[in-house]
């Protein structure tokens, strides 16, 4: 293994640096000599390879998004798109392929290693963690922390002005965040996509919630079956006109920010062992978390499993509610 290229795709999460930082200095350690991919598949279309050293990741470790930029790249999901990426792989030398990024990402991976036979280690990072196989996706500590950040300065106002709050936040297919944030913030429900949301239920919880309290807030999973935050507090008002309901979608500050300690632990593990694993002369798997022990899958199993949410979390939110 003479020359090894990592890239960032997709959505950008927070530690992407940290594991960026891993893998380079890992190959350099190695004798290897790291390339990066500028803005992920797109970038290796268009052949935006540079060759890394150890100044290139000097005081990035702590910093959020991505040095090395990610795109979705329609491009890279036709074959013609795929054979011009693999066309300067080949140009450049790159006899191994580390994949930053969520589950679009480890299925560009999968097809590239299958038309190139190149070996590809693929990495989870999503804020979303909704990729199987690991416990934790990178990026999403950092995502749940911010969220429960702005909830709580949410819940300031809300409380003062006893408002019903719907805060919607990222989840298009999973409701990690949502369940999770809601955990932590105390909010008094998750509307998750893996749960039917039942409007005269929610209707119910929020009037016995509210017999003694005259605030709550909702946490609203952007995938949610209902709607987002703003559709669902239309749907309640009907049935809550003497409430006074406000809705907040966080965004994309969710994606930001400075990483986790937890998330940049995770990131440098799973850097360093991608690399171990091309040296070892391993192809197409993903490093997964287990507990605190770092583990492998084939990619495929990454993408077609469902990752599973502990629905006794859910269970437990139920139980807490304030009954009439
Ligand atoms: O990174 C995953 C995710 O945050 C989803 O939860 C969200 O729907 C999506 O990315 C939005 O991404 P973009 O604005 O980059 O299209």
């Amino acid at each position: 293994m003479k020359n090894i290229a990592v890239l960032t795709s997709g959505g950008d999460a927070p530690g992407m640096n940290a594991c960026i930082r891993a893998v380079v200095k890992m190959c350099l350690h190695y004798g290897i000599t790291p390339y990066g991919i500028t803005d992920g598949y797109q970038g290796m279309i268009t052949g935006m390879f540079h060759k890394m050293t150890y100044r290139s990741v000097d005081n990035i470790i702590y910093r959020g998004g991505t040095v090395l930029g990610t795109a979705r790249s329609e491009e890279f999901r036709t074959a013609e798109g795929r054979s011009k990426a693999a066309a300067q792989l080949e140009k450049h030398g790159i006899d191994g392929l580390v994949v930053i990024g969520g589950d679009g990402s480890f299925t560009g991976a999968t097809l590239l290693s299958k038309e190139t036979g190149i070996p590809v280690i693929g990495i989870p990072a999503t804020i979303d963690n909704d990729i199987a196989g690991t416990d934790h996706t990178i990026g999403y500590d950092t995502a749940l922390n911010t969220v429960v950040d702005a909830v709580d300065k949410i819940r300031d106002t809300a409380s003062s002005h006893h408002r019903i709050f719907f805060v919607e936040v990222m989840g298009r297919d999973a409701g990690f965040i949502a369940l999770n944030a809601a955990m932590a913030s105390g909010a008094e429900a998750a509307l998750i996509p893996e749960e039917v949301t039942d409007i005269p239920e929610l209707v119910q919880q929020i009037k016995d919630q509210n017999r003694g309290k005259r605030s709550s807030i909702i946490i609203v999973a952007e995938g949610d079956d209902g709607g987002g935050a703003l559709q669902i507090m239309e749907k309640v008002r009907p049935f809550l006109a003497t409430y006074e309901l406000r809705h907040s979608i966080l965004g994309h500050i969710q994606r930001g920010g400075v990483p986790s300690a937890f998330d940049r632990i995770l990131a440098t593990r799973m850097g360093a062992m991608a690399v171990e694993l091309l040296r070892e002369g391993e192809h197409d798997l993903m490093i997964g978390a287990n507990g605190d022990q770092l583990v492998t899958h084939s990619i495929r199993f990454g993408i077609q499993q469902t990752p599973v949410l502990d629905r006794s979390k859910l269970d437990l939110l139920k139980d807490l509610r304030t009954k009439a």
